[in-house]
Parts: C-alpha cells; sequence; structure tokens
C-alpha cells in the first residue's frame, strides 16, 4: 500500500511539473508540428519541422522536367529556363522510410542566369494528426546551392487560412549527378 501511495503522489507532482510545459501548446502532431498563442493571443503560431524529399532519378521520379529552353548551351551551368514539377513526399525524419506528414506539390524553375538559383511555387499540404488536410503555398527564390535559404510563406488553407510566414530550408543531402535531394524544413506561421 505504502509503496502504491508513493507512486501515486510521483505520478501527480509529474502531471504539475508537466502541466506549465504542455499548456501552452493548442496543437501537437508528433515531433514535428506544435501550434501555440501567439503574441496577441488573438493569432496562433505553428512550427513545423519535416523533409523534403525531391528525386529526379529512377523509375519513378518524384520530379520530371516540364520545359527547357531551345539553346540548351547557353544556361548548361545554371539551367536558366528549366522548369520542373515536383510532387514530393513530405517526412518527420530525414529517413525517406519514416512517417509521411504531407506532400509538396508544384512548380519549381530555374530562374537565374548568374547562379544556381530557383523560383518555387509549390503548396505544401499535411496528412498527419490536426494538420491532416491544411496546407500552406510557399513563393520565393530559392538559392538552392546555399546550405541555408529562406523563402516566404504566402498563404494557406484550413487551419493554415491566411498563414503568413517563412521557411528555412536546409539541403540535408544531395547526389550532383542525379540531383536528387533530402531537404530539412523548418517552417514558421502565423494564422
Ligand atoms: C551546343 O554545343 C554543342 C557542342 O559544343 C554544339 O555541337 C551544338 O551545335 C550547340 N548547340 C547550339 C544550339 O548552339
Ligand atoms: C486525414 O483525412 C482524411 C480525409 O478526411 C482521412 O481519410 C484520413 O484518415 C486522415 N488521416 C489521418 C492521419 O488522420
Ligand atoms: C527549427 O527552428 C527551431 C526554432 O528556431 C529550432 O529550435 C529547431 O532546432 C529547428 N529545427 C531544425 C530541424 O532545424
Amino acid at each position: 500500500m505504502a509503496k502504491q501511495n508513493v507512486l501515486v503522489i510521483m505520478m501527480m507532482m509529474m502531471v504539475v511539473v508537466m502541466l506549465p510545459l504542455t499548456q501552452s501548446f493548442k496543437l501537437k502532431a508528433g515531433n514535428w508540428g506544435a501550434s501555440f498563442d501567439g503574441e496577441n493571443n488573438k493569432e496562433t503560431v505553428t512550427n513545423l519541422q519535416f523533409y523534403f524529399h525531391d528525386t529526379l532519378s529512377g523509375r519513378n521520379p518524384s520530379a520530371v522536367r516540364v520545359a527547357q529552353p531551345e539553346d540548351k548551351n547557353k544556361s548548361l551551368l545554371t539551367q536558366f529556363g528549366t522548369i520542373m514539377m515536383a510532387d514530393d513526399p513530405l517526412t518527420e525524419t530525414s529517413d525517406p522510410k519514416s512517417e509521411m506528414v504531407g506532400r509538396a506539390q508544384g512548380l519549381y524553375g530555374s530562374s537565374c542566369q548568374q547562379e544556381i538559383g530557383l523560383l518555387m511555387a509549390m503548396s505544401y499540404s499535411f496528412t498527419d494528426g490536426p494538420y491532416n488536410r491544411s496546407s500552406f503555398s510557399l513563393i520565393g527564390k530559392n538559392a538552392a546551392m546555399n546550405p541555408i535559404r529562406e523563402m516566404p510563406v504566402v498563404g494557406g488553407t484550413g487551419l493554415f487560412r491566411m498563414a503568413r510566414g517563412y521557411a528555412i530550408a536546409k539541403t540535408h543531402w544531395f547526389d550532383p549527378t542525379t540531383g536528387d535531394a533530402i531537404v530539412g524544413y523548418n517552417v514558421t506561421l502565423i494564422h
């Protein structure tokens, strides 16, 4: 009996200690997503961390070339003018076999003549936890050769309706011969 009482007291203490930490979360999805009250309590801040798998090689590429310039010689290094359509899985960790949390679908095209740079115009829609069926739209320059880059989030649907924010993308793995890449995303949304 005494042992049981000690256990009960310890469990109550744990609940009391843990409450202030969990209370501030409005929503939580695995280890990849959390929403909490913004500064004025009228808005919600959501932080999403996931990995983007862009596969150009193999029998089932997730990104395909849909347009390219007539004279490819002029843009050999920068691929200027090439446009890709992608439907890329988003996962919780960098392991492609880890839990899928959504998909990034849309276009990216080489928009820079002096450097390797992409214009991204993509919809990131989620399928996991409370964020299931919500999406955000990202449009902006992706200086893909920089180890870390920032891109603007310009809107959203579902829970992310009226969202604004930014995505920090960090290349986790890149194969220069195929162009295949795994990119870590850290997204902050206000909605
Ligand atoms: C591109 O370069 C190759 C090799 O230098 C050449 O044979 C070809 O004619 C060039 N193509 C155009 C469209 O200029
Ligand atoms: C997400 O929503 C779809 C459509 O309503 C549903 O079929 C699916 O089971 C949901 N997935 C999760 C992980 O809740
Ligand atoms: C994402 O950003 C948050 C806040 O700056 C940071 O704590 C976290 O470590 C970052 N996660 C990744 C995967 O970079």
